[in-house]
């Protein structure tokens, strides 16, 4: 049996109290994700269930229950608390995908406090930013990404709690920090959970733009309705699924899927927190019996290319239903996950700002490769106009994907940023910037950003910063940050630079530049390409064309070039 039954039904019957009634709320009840993630699945008997299968690069494996999960989110809470932290303050976590990852999100968000979960791999430029914007008062982190904090310690005068989860009590602590162990306290029984509303802010996840410094989406404790139900009908989730979401949470997928989803199902999960290749993964998931996978598309690609005869050294036979997001899921991936572990992935569609799923393949719809396939039931989505925004009846043609913005995991705003928030919605439409088309079936195929935003192996690079980071070394004189093709990551970073008078273009000083952003990106936004022109191509009014170079970069028509700039 298939969670979702019909697609078809459940689209003509669809009302979000669905899922209200399955999780006992109630418009005005107090509902708080902390609690739906581990208490209540207790009080559903479940307590002994395993909640997470953790294991690191090293071999370690660490198992959780339900009612450890409980346990010692109310004991990181209760820490919490203790310290100061009051709800609505924002509480970052930067850590690898440790457990403590997973059992502190479920702690903060059980104080009424913001979750904020930053990819640990961000040097300590990136990480101020965020927290810059978002006067964060507490960051948990770790002995190893410890010193990143301190080098921006002074810039930060609002953050008052550096919380190390790994410190072995040798080393001295600096200014602010201090030490929380779970291995050395009394995990709490009993944990006062803030009364948080539909409407009580949640977790704060940053995602990058074209233009400006990243944008903090704001989401609330409502989000869980919707993160729920499509777990439940698009990931089909089932009481003894061994569930593997291979997301950071430092991410939105490794949140709404990695973490409120699977746990808000009583569902048990697995975390790996190891290097990818394509032996880790396989004998990852045949050690554990994983039956349910929802990965990306760049990790497809990459086991693809690893080859069919590895595969054929596990046992895969454990997998029932696999899906992916964050990027185009290509035909040809989908077909060859036919050929090798007989069934598709099932691609899903959505962003940090919708929360939820939006445009999916469902258990029991024909999958057409290619294709994001459709809205979920209750979503009204379609495609508009570029330029009048009229809502495209045509099968086929290309326009801006549209959707009407009422669904509970929808973002409230973006933080300290309303302006850009508000200018996300146009004609009562909200416009996530893709285009694509839609076929006779109502299927989606996706055909691109609406904007230079780079999505490079899943991750969103905005060129901007990218430039701006360029442009602060000394020799750069103008850049301009576009995509190129890549086999595996779709597309990755390629800069153009202009040099200063007086520097010279050469392979060392590509590496001097190099290694000068490096410290200010995070590694995935890093050039994989410098290019050194004598001049960038640009508008009359002086704006660089991104378009220009991108298209060449493509091997694309460079289209309209009336407004270029006279030689
Ligand atoms: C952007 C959102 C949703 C969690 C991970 C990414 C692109 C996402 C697909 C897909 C083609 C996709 C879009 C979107 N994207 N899923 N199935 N096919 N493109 O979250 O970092 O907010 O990125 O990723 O461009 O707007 P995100």
């Amino acid at each position: 049996m298939i969670n979702i039954g019909s697609y078809e039904e459940r689209v003509k019957n669809f009302d979000w109290s669905i899922a209200e009634k399955e999780l006992d709320y109630t418009q005005g009840d107090v509902i708080n994700i902390g609690w739906y993630c581990s208490d209540r699945i207790c009080q559903q008997g479940k307590g002994d269930k395993l909640a997470l299968i953790w294991e690191n690069a090293m071999g370690v494996e660490k198992r959780y229950t339900f009612d450890e999960v409980r346990r010692a989110s109310n004991t990181i809470g209760a820490h919490l608390r203790e310290i100061g932290v009051e709800a609505e303050d924002r509480v970052c976590l930067f850590m690898d995908k440790i457990p403590e990852l997973y059992l502190g999100f479920v702690g903060i968000l059980k104080t009424g406090a913001i979750a904020q979960p930053l990819f640990s791999a961000f040097g300590d430029e990136s990480l101020h930013v965020r927290l810059d914007n978002a006067k964060t008062k507490v960051i948990m982190t770790q002995r190893k990404h410890v010193g990143k904090v301190r080098k921006i310690l002074e810039k930060m005068p609002y953050l008052e709690h550096i919380i190390i989860v790994d410190h072995d009590g040798k080393k001295p602590l600096k200014e602010r920090e201090s030490v929380f162990s779970l291995n050395d306290r009394e995990w709490i029984d009993d944990f006062d959970i803030h009364p948080t509303k539909a409407e009580s802010p949640s977790v704060l996840h940053y995602t990058s733009g074209t233009t400006g410094q990243p944008k903090g989406v704001k989401h609330v404790h409502y989000s869980l309705i919707s993160q729920y139900l499509t777990t439940k009908w698009v990931l089909d989730l089932q009481e003894d699924d061994i569930y593997w979401c291979t997301a950071d949470p430092g991410w939105v997928t490794g949140t709404s899927y990695g973490i409120i989803g699977p746990w808000s199902l009583g569902i048990t999960q697995c975390v790996l927190d190891k290097g990818f290749s394509a032996e880790n993964w396989y004998s990852f998931i045949e050690k554990n019996r994983v039956s349910m996978w929802y990965s990306a598309p760049t990790a497809i690609r990459s086991l693809m290319k690893a080859g069919d005869e590895v595969i054929k050294k596990y046992d895969m036979s454990c997998l029932r239903h696999m899906a992916s997001v964050g990027e185009p899921l290509n035909s040809e991936a989908v077909i060859w996950a036919e050929k090798v572990f007989n069934m598709p992935f099932y691609d899903t569609y959505w962003q940090t700002e919708t929360g939820s799923m939006m445009i999916c393949n469902y258990p029991g719809m024909k999958v057409k490769p290619g294709s994001m396939g459709k809205p979920f039931p209750g979503i009204t989505g379609t495609v508009v106009d570029i330029e009048t925004f009229e809502e495209i009846n045509e099968p086929g043609k290309v326009g801006l994907i549209a959707f009407k913005p009422d669904w509970p995991a929808m973002m409230r705003t973006y933080w300290d940023n309303e302006e850009t928030y508000q200018s996300k919605f146009v004609k009562g439409w909200y416009l996530p910037g893709d285009r694509s088309s839609i076929d006779k079936e109502g299927y989606f195929w996706f055909t691109g950003r609406d904007d230079d935003v780079i999505n490079t192996g899943g991750h969103l690079v905005s060129p901007f910063e990218v430039e701006s980071a360029l442009l602060e070394h000394e020799a750069v004189a103008e850049s301009a940050v576009v995509s190129k093709p890549d086999d595996v990551n779709m597309e990755v970073v390629k800069a153009f630079i202009t040099l200063k008078p007086g520097f010279e273009a050469n392979a060392d000083l590509e590496l001097k530049i190099m290694n000068f952003i490096r410290k200010k990106l995070s590694p995935l936004a890093m050039p994989q390409d410098v290019e050194y022109v004598e001049k960038l191509p640009k508008t009359r009014s002086g704006k660089i064309m991104r378009r220009l170079l991108k298209a060449q970069e493509w091997g694309e028509e460079i289209g309209d070039t009336s407004t270029l700039e006279d030689d």
